[in-house]
């Protein structure tokens, strides 16, 4: 039997630069411990059954750190198991009904013109700066209700949640939970929540919607409905990756733009093959409940899980020309695992996939045909995430002449 190889999956130097090993893991040891307690698990089919058996590995640990204990109506949808996940995810399904990506479009367009047209003012930036970072909590914070004039605020104090201390021990220096930690932004959502349950005609957004879900006489509290929108919010940032690791491909590759540009029915192939190859969210945890088995393998109680998405993304039982960009596999190709295929597969999808669409249609409305082209001196850096895959910057420049 060969040896686990070791890695730090809290890393990102090494995390973001696995690719031979992981390929190497599929092939000899797919189920492995890279580190004491930690299981990864690498093939495709076998990341595909964890995420869909909730019964024997738990998400409660989630992203937080060891011993931090979150009371459930201030917890994220995804650090919740079975049964109360499955309640609460019905009644979130009717917050994010179907279509709700149609209906954000206009905004989504507008929004978008006006940041590449600033863009073109300026002749160029840093793309994740000036494009990929500000589509997704803006879109985001539309479709809860958070009105126009809000939401570069409301986008701001997410963000700070974000880099804070809050996401990993749910407190900062200022206080715990969301309404210690951050009192402005949970006093913002709490006066929304309130506004929409004494109205007689409040207005059909998302927050409108979780105050009157309702399933077998079940329905959310405020404090949940403040939790889930802070879970929506930070769940959609990672959005930008995917729309950085696009507009990325889009100025290195000139025959990707001229494809796109000759055909924009390529675009959702490209998005789809985007996510599979190069996903936002390069694993994800689990831990299990009992001892039990992966893939023939024994796993022990307590032990963390490491579900390899990108891993199983790149799988060669699955997919042909795994480590390639090839869009033509789309509509076709097996699902892949970017958004978490299971009980709690990602509810904002179609919205990501929405946004990431409207970011290139806008570029190639708004820009001239190679206008757009990374800096001459521009250096790749991933973001400094261990679980993420995505340019920190793209430095871009815009072609004076074209424009
Ligand atoms: C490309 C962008 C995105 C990626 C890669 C992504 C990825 C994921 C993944 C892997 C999960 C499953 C987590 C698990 O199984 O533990 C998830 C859940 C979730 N996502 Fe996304 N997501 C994206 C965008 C969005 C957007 C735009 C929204 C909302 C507007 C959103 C809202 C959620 C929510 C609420 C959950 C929790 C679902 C549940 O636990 O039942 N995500 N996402």
């Amino acid at each position: 039997m060969s040896e686990s190889p070791r890695f730090d999956l809290f890393d990102p130097a090494q995390t973001q630069t696995l690719w031979e090993k992981l390929r190497w893991l599929r092939r000899e040891l797919p189920v492995s411990r890279p580190m004491e307690g930690f299981v990864y698990v690498a093939r495709h089919a076998d990341v595909r059954a964890v995420f869909r058996n909730a019964r024997d590995f738990s998400s409660r640990e989630g992203f937080r750190g060891a011993g931090v204990v979150v009371p459930v109506e201030e917890s994220f949808l995804g650090e919740i198991d079975p049964p109360l996940h499955a309640e609460l995810r019905v009644l979130m399904l009717q917050a994010f009904r179907p279509g709700l990506e149609k209906r954000a479009l206009p905004f989504t367009r507008a929004l978008v013109e006006g940041l590449w047209r600033d863009l073109a003012t300026t002749r160029g930036g840093d793309l994740v700066e000036r494009i990929a970072l500000r589509i997704p909590s803006a879109v985001t914070l539309h479709v809860l209700g958070v009105p126009d004039a809000d939401i570069a605020q409301v986008s701001a104090w997410g963000f700070e949640l974000l880099h804070s201390t809050w996401p990993e021990t749910n407190r900062t220096e200022r206080g715990s939970g969301l309404g210690g930690a951050f009192p402005e932004l949970a006093g913002f959502l709490d006066e929304q929540i309130a506004r929409r349950r004494h109205s007689d005609a409040p207005p059909d957004d998302m927050i409108t919607r979780m105050t009157r879900a309702e399933a077998d006489g079940r329905r959310l509290s405020d404090l949940q409905i403040r939790t889930l929108c802070a879970n929506v919010l930070l769940a959609s940032l990672s959005t930008t990756n995917l729309i950085g690791n696009l507009l990325h491909r889009y100025m290195r590759d000139p025959a990707f733009e001229c494809t796109l540009r000759a055909d924009r029915s390529a675009l959702g192939p490209a998005i789809e093959e985007s996510l599979r190859l190069e996903p936002p969210v390069l694993f994800l945890f689990r831990t299990a409940r009992r001892d039990t088995a992966i893939a023939g393998h024994e796993v022990h109680e307590g032990e963390r899980i490491v579900l390899g998405i990108a891993s199983g993304n790149r799988d060669e039982r699955v997919y042909e020309r795994a480590d390639d960009f090839v869009p033509a596999r789309w509509p076709g190709a097996a699902e892949h695992l970017t958004f978490g295929p299971g009980p709690h597969l990602c509810l904002g999808n179609q919205l990501a996939r929405m946004e990431a669409r409207v970011a290139l249609e806008a570029a190639m409305d708004v820009l001239p045909a190679a206008a757009l082209r990374l800096a001459p001196d521009f250096e790749l850096e991933w973001v400094p995430m261990f679980l993420e895959y995505g340019p920190d910057r793209l430095d871009a420049v815009v072609d004076a002449a074209a424009v």
